[in-house]
């Protein structure tokens, strides 16, 4: 569904408050109607939507952060109904949408892998037909992306993506308010580095946020784990009009050297068989954010990661890896996790107020 031709509308407007909020750039003396409408949009991937569009989404997600902060209440959304489909677990994207859902005023349904006929006995199309007669919006985490996009195709409602195999774009909004939040002078021409696993959903979700923002995006690590090549090319072309990159390199020093966010994520993500860990461990142990990578960056430089986070061994697996490999701290050395330079619990946070911001701005 497009955006052309529609009432462009800031928060405050759903439930007739008379008093809108507006993007972050809009100054309030010029008294405009926001740029962007996304209402009735689903929110799939990153590379469905324009520079303007994300930015228009990080606005939002400052301006509700501002309302939680200030405990103002926004029940905008209220007489509206959501459904979360988790196919896999989650903290962070599930308890967002929750206490976003509740703080909108929204009825929040939430499914997991073992409470719903999908798949097993009822197709993707048909829930999604279901589904869609029953809610105003429905988020969607597991597996493949084709099934995020086939719930979207036939649902009639907005779909959110809660994290596929290959995208995890709701993180990028929290994750670019972050980096916002630190750079208060623009994130334009900031070295963004991914350090390790950048085969994965977030790496892949981080260049194209990148690229479609004008950061300088690395991907740090073996070649056997490198974004694919179609969407490296993609947005590479994409970086090339906002004034971004994409570079891959294995090289440690050239890609931490300037940088001003250090990114990383865990080894093996969730749908993947622990048999890989021994393999992984080996390849991407020499690409660890240590404190030594940390030096090589910028001095103001931030360290993020979208967590779960294996730093130490206070997690089950974490104990196991300990005892089968012998390290006590995979792809983030706990020093790093718990230094100044840390901006992960913001990160987290900030999921809170960009889930909100999606919701809203998507069925508003
Ligand atoms: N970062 C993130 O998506 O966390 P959860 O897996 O806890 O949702
Ligand atoms: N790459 C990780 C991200 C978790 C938020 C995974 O898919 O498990």
């Amino acid at each position: 569904m497009g955006s052309a031709g529609r009432k462009a509308r800031g928060v405050g407007e759903a439930n007739g408050t008379n008093r809108p909020l507006r993007a972050a750039d809009d100054s309030d003396e010029r008294n405009e109607p926001m740029p962007t409408s996304l209402s009735g949009r689903s929110f799939l991937k990153l590379l469905d939507f324009t520079p303007d569009e994300i930015r228009h989404l990080i606005a939002l997600s400052k301006q509700f952060k501002n309302l939680k902060l200030t405990k103002t209440p926004h029940r905008y959304l209220e007489g509206k109904n959501i459904v979360l489909l988790f196919e896999k677990t989650s903290t962070r994207t599930r308890c967002s949408f929750e206490v976003a859902g509740r703080d909108l005023g929204l009825g929040v349904t939430y499914l997991d892998p073992g409470s719903s006929q999908m798949g097993k006995k009822e197709s993707i199309e048909d829930t999604a037909r279901v589904l869609g007669r029953m809610f105003d919006g429905i988020e969607y985490r597991g597996y493949a992306q084709s099934i995020v996009e086939d719930l979207a195709a036939n649902a009639g409602v907005p779909v959110w993506n809660g994290l596929t195999d290959e995208f995890h774009p709701t993180q990028m909004i929290a994750d670019m308010l972050t980096v916002e939040e630190n750079f208060p002078a623009g994130i334009e021409g900031l070295k963004l580095v991914f350090m390790g696993d950048a085969e994965n959903n977030v790496a892949n979700s981080l260049m194209v946020a990148c690229a479609k923002l004008g950061l300088h995006f690395v991907a740090c690590g073996p070649k056997e784990r490198r974004p694919h090549a179609a969407l490296v090319e993609t947005c590479t072309e994409i970086a090339r009009e906002s004034g971004g990159s994409v570079t891959l390199t294995e090289d440690v020093k050239e890609a931490c050297t300037g940088a001003d966010v250090i990114y990383t994520d865990i080894w093996v993500s969730m749908g993947e068989p622990d048999e890989l860990w021994a393999e992984r461990i080996r390849l991407l142990e020499p690409y660890r954010v240590t404190r030594d990578v940390m030096a090589m960056a910028h001095e103001n430089a931030i360290f993020l990661h979208c967590l779960p986070s294996f730093h130490d061994t206070k997690t089950t697996i974490g104990a196991e890896i300990a005892e089968k490999f012998g390290i006590e701290e995979m792809e983030v050395e706990d020093a790093v996790f718990e230094s100044k330079q840390s901006k992960v619990f913001d990160e987290a946070e900030n999921r809170m107020h960009s889930i909100k911001a999606i919701i809203y701005a998507t069925l508003a």
